[in-house]
């Protein structure tokens, strides 16, 4: 009942906010995001819709998406970010719209607009075969208390929350990727998953031992979501749907993928040795499809992004360090006036800065950064060197000022003595030796960052891990490529360690 009316009402809204929409001015010039292209934003693991063939995403909405592009005259350009940043990213206008069997509903309605309605979709209840729920009700019935795997965000989720959570009758467990909460399933980590009708049926028949329940557990529309600030291309988009309902191009779309079971990659039971089974998943996972370029863009991208901000974190770093411990070793004896005003003031900053970066977690500072701080740009990668620069410089400000501290204080008035200004002693004189002393420290930092960098995965910056997350994810291979990136990332720890304990035994040298 519940479930009907819930129904009901997200119909009618969608209804009124459709014909709102259409009645709006008809002749507004489009914008986008960047001039002549369509950017649209999806997940890319909910097949039949979106899902990765080789390296490029296909399915309905990058049809219905190319086609709606074709006749705006724009290039459409994608991309895969997590389900949950999809609206965020629309709403700060990083991407024109978001498709991806996206329900419409009254909560995402206050945050963006959505288009009319494209396709329906039915949410279902994916089980073991073994498993003992065997019916919906199962789900309600008395005393009931199982695990509901779902993707975070999307409807499922809340239902799943709304209807059983909060009724006491089980958890909620959200994931990133439709294929992660299977596999969570086929472990026996859930007792079930809620997910759309046709992605289950997909993901069900590429593997063994699960089944949808038969009836469905409750119905929506599928639309596309745009900012609510831009009607102009609402209205486009609008007329460009109803132009291709109405010359039949998206029921042959739709009957394209539906119809055809599209790429169910059938996992058969199958009695070979383990070293083949091995052999024929790493040939899925890096040669089918050349899906080893995941994997050399990712390490690329990580190598970059490490190398950046250890550069960018040394500059920073040097500064504040400058900074503290001028301010650490010479307030006391300074005389009253503008230099010692301005050292208060800059140590104070310095200190402030300290404190936040490093009592917060980058994971955070990384989302703040994208979706908060330069929510236009359209790039992760640039943004991912900013923020490990700045969280990284916090770190270096501490070893360099141990390293500053270290040189002893004669040296200072040496260089005095010597004629050079303030300035001078600590650029030739100090800063050399303190370098010196912490240069290992530094290198490890970069270490610490070629790993640290992998959270980047989170805002569209196709690194080492999200390589192996996009393999993972299309081939539904766990072990193989989480174990391979893993020993990528090791090879390349152990690789750089060997290189600065070489450069630690190299200054030891120096020294005698
Ligand atoms: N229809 C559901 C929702 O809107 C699930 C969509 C999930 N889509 C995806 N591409 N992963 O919340």
């Amino acid at each position: 009942m519940k479930k009907t009316i819930r129904f009901l009402m997200t119909a009618l809204l969608f209804f009124l906010t459709c014909s709102g929409a259409a009645a709006a001015a008809e002749e507004e010039e489009i914008t986008t995001v960047t001039p002549g292209i369509l950017s649209m934003t999806t997940e890319a693991t909910f097949p039949p819709y979106e899902y990765y063939d080789g390296n490029e995403i296909v399915g309905i909405d990058v049809e219905v998406a190319q086609a709606i592009a074709e006749k705006l005259g724009l290039t459409l350009q994608i991309t895969d970010i997590a389900f949950d940043s999809i609206i965020p990213g629309v709403q700060t206008f990083k991407y024109d719209m978001g498709m991806a069997g996206m329900t419409v509903s009254e909560e995402r309605l206050e945050e963006v607009n959505f288009s009319e309605s494209y396709a329906k979709g039915i949410q279902v209840v994916i089980v073991r075969e073994d498993s003992p729920i065997q019916s919906i009700d199962d789900l309600f019935a008395e005393g009931a208390n199982n695990i509901i795997g779902t993707q975070s965000g999307t409807t499922g989720f809340l239902y799943a929350t709304w209807d059983i959570e909060d009724a006491g009758l089980g958890t909620v467990r959200g994931f990133g990727k439709t294929t992660d909460a299977l596999e969570a399933l086929k472990n026996g980590q859930v007792d079930c998953i809620l997910l759309d009708n046709e992605p289950a049926k997909a993901l069900a028949a590429g593997s063994s031992g699960v089944k949808i329940l038969d009836a469905p557990y409750v119905e929506e529309e599928y639309a596309i979501c745009i900012a609510k600030e831009n009607t102009a291309l609402l209205d486009a988009v609008n007329e460009a749907l109803r132009q291709l309902k109405a010359d039949g191009t998206l029921d042959a779309i739709m009957d394209k993928y539906i119809n055809d079971e599209a790429d169910t990659q059938t996992q058969q039971e199958t009695t070979k040795s383990w070293i083949e089974n091995v052999k024929e998943d790493f040939v899925t996972c890096f040669l089918v499809k050349d899906r080893w370029t995941y994997i050399t863009t990712g390490l690329l991208n990580t190598l970059k992004i490490a190398f950046a901000a250890t550069f960018l974190g040394i500059a920073i770093g040097s500064l504040v360090a400058v900074i503290r411990s001028t301010h650490d070793r010479n307030i006391k004896t300074m005389r009253r006036g503008i230099a010692r005003v301005l050292l208060i003031i800059g140590n104070w900053f310095c200190k402030l800065y300290l404190t936040v970066i490093r009592g917060t977690p980058v994971m955070i500072q990384i989302l703040i950064m994208f979706f908060v701080v330069f929510s236009t740009a359209r790039d992760g990668v640039p943004v991912a060197m900013l923020t490990f620069g700045i969280n990284s410089g916090a770190y270096v400000a501490e070893i360099i000022r141990a390293g500053i501290m270290a040189v002893d204080n004669g040296q200072m008035e040496a260089g005095r003595s010597l004629g050079f200004n303030f300035v001078q002693t600590m650029w030739y004189i100090i800063i050399p030796q303190a370098f010196k002393s912490v240069l290992p420290s530094l290198a490890n930092e970069f270490i610490v960052l070629l790993k640290e960098t992998s959270v980047a995965c989170y805002v569209a910056v196709n690194d080492l891990t999200k390589g192996g997350e996009i393999i993972r994810s299309t081939t539904y291979i766990q072990a193989m490529p989480l174990l391979i990136v893993a020993g990528i990332y090791l090879l390349m720890v152990i690789f750089f360690s060997e290189m600065v304990s070489r450069l630690e035994r190299r200054l030891r040298s120096n020294e005698r």
